[in-house]
């Protein structure tokens, strides 16, 4: 229960700014040393967001589309996509700048087949400019989190056998990988819920709440001044 209580207490920290923090650049630290100077806020997307989900899609090349849903999607059939999203089923997760654009999405998406009731498929896209920072691997982790609270025993990721990054999440998470060719299929078996992984998710839920609300009310502020806010950083980043 310390550990616990140290744990959000370091994440608040953070949070706000005064813990420490350094974000991850590709080839300095792998994201599991990320995970331990970074936290990265992850909000469970609403309907009102599928504006910002339709923006963060169309952005991704023909390669990335490719990865993400097995073939080169044109922008109808990202619409097509986007329209058969259950929102009351399924569960999906992103992560927003300081502009509030969604730089990053997950979807878990829930098994209507009686024959595997408790299995949930996990899709993934990052921004092209945002990659390399952790970012795949902590909505991996987040959606793990939230399956197991939600009762899923069995996790798939369907992914292309060149896509090394997310094969290697997977992997790393503990998946067991099944190639067919230019296709693989990873598995991951969830255990079930417990008090850790009740609380992660509420401490999770918390800060992300609250990081949204702070760049809501700056980007109001800015808005106000009747200024854009002054670009600092690199918007492909939370902090940014
Ligand atoms: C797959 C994807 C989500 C990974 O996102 P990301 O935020 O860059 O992932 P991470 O930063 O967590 O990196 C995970 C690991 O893959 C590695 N990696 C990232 N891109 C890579 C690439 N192009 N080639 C090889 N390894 C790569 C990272 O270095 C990291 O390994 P490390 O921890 O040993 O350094 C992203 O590349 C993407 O959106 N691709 C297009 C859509 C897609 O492929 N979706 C998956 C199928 S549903």
């Amino acid at each position: 229960m310390n550990n616990w209580l140290d744990a959000l207490r370091k994440r608040w920290l953070r949070v706000v700014g005064l813990g420490r923090s350094t974000p991850k650049t590709t080839g300095q630290t792998t994201p599991s040393e990320a995970d331990l100077s970074q936290t990265v806020p992850i909000r469970e997307i609403k309907p009102t967001h599928v504006g910002k989900i339709h923006k963060h899609l169309k952005a991704l090349g023909p390669d990335d589309r490719y990865l993400r849903f097995g073939y080169a999607a044109t922008d109808e059939q990202i619409g097509e996509y986007i329209h058969s999203l259950d929102f009351e089923r399924d569960s999906l997760f992103g992560i927003y700048n300081r502009r509030l654009d969604l730089i990053a999405m997950a979807h878990l998406s829930y098994s209507i087949d009686p024959d595997c009731a408790s299995c949930a498929e996990f899709g993934v896209s990052v921004a092209h400019a945002s990659r390399g920072r952790g970012y795949g691997t902590r909505l991996f982790e987040r959606a793990i989190t939230h399956a197991r609270n939600e009762g899923v025993r069995l996790l798939f990721v369907h992914a292309l056998s060149e896509n090394t990054a997310m094969i290697k999440i997977a992997k790393r998470a503990g998946a067991r990988i099944e190639r067919d060719g230019s296709d693989s299929q990873a598995h991951l078996r969830l255990p079930p819920a417990d008090f850790d992984s009740r609380m992660e998710e509420m401490l999770d839920q918390q800060v992300a709440w609250t990081d949204y609300q702070l760049k809501t009310q700056a980007k109001q502020f800015w808005a106000w001044l009747g200024l854009n806010r002054p670009r600092t950083k690199n918007s492909t980043s939370p902090e940014a």
